[in-house]
């Protein structure tokens, strides 16, 4: 609990020269979609690109953040929310150390995308939508999620029993049905690239 008697500290070392150090603009790509839409595959795809490229940068990603920091947290709406905004928060420090940060979690909800923004400057939220209909992720379905919601051994299964809010105006916006994975991953830094967060 925040209590009156915590005072926040500036620090000497800020984020700009953190970034300049490391030759990059910190960012944060907030990767978005349907369970099985590619989010984490894309997200690692791009973030081997720019370590080739000796940016420097870190990726969060769902499975595994719930694995550690968000292992006490379920798929209830209130669980999601609380999900989120843990995300958020570290992401926001990350960014704050100068890297290029990228998170891929279904994040279903507007208001917490919205709310993840808020805590950065202009410009540095780059939200990705990765946008994959339904049908195609249920046909996918790698880790055979779909097939266990559709029988209802899952529940609050996003796009199933649980809500998906599509982002209405994405930074950036995925098509995956028409392209590899490379393709893809290559739109994000081109991104990068052309709004001067990377080296060309
Ligand atoms: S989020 O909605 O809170 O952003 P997050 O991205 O962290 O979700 O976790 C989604 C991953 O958890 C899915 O890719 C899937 O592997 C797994 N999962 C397990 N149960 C569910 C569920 N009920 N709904 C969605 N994903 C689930």
């Amino acid at each position: 609990m925040k209590t009156e008697n915590t005072v926040w500290h500036t620090q000497q070392v800020s984020k700009t020269q953190r970034a300049e150090l490391k030759q990059q603009k910190s960012c944060l790509l907030w990767y978005t979609g349907l369970s099985g839409s590619g989010k984490s595959t894309i997200a690692n795809a791009v973030d081997a690109l720019l370590f080739q490229r000796q940016c420097h940068s870190y990726l969060l990603d769902g499975d595994n953040v719930r694995h550690g920091l968000n292992g006490d947290l379920g798929f209830s709406d209130e669980d999601r929310v609380e999900n989120i905004r843990r995300i958020s928060e570290v992401a926001q420090l990350f960014v704050d150390a100068g890297l290029i940060v990228s998170t891929a979690f279904i994040s279903p909800f507007a208001a917490d995308r919205a709310m993840a923004a808020a805590k950065l400057s202009a410009g540095e939220f780059i939200e990705v939508f990765i946008d994959t209909p339904i049908a195609i992720c249920e046909q996918r379905d790698p880790k055979g999620l779909y097939k266990k919601a559709r029988a209802g051994e899952i529940k609050d299964f996003t796009g199933i029993d649980s809500t998906y809010e599509a982002p209405e105006n994405p930074t950036i916006h995925i098509d995956t049905s028409d392209k590899s994975i490379e393709q893809c991953a290559q739109q994000v830094v081109d991104y990068l690239i052309e709004h001067g967060f990377i080296k060309k």
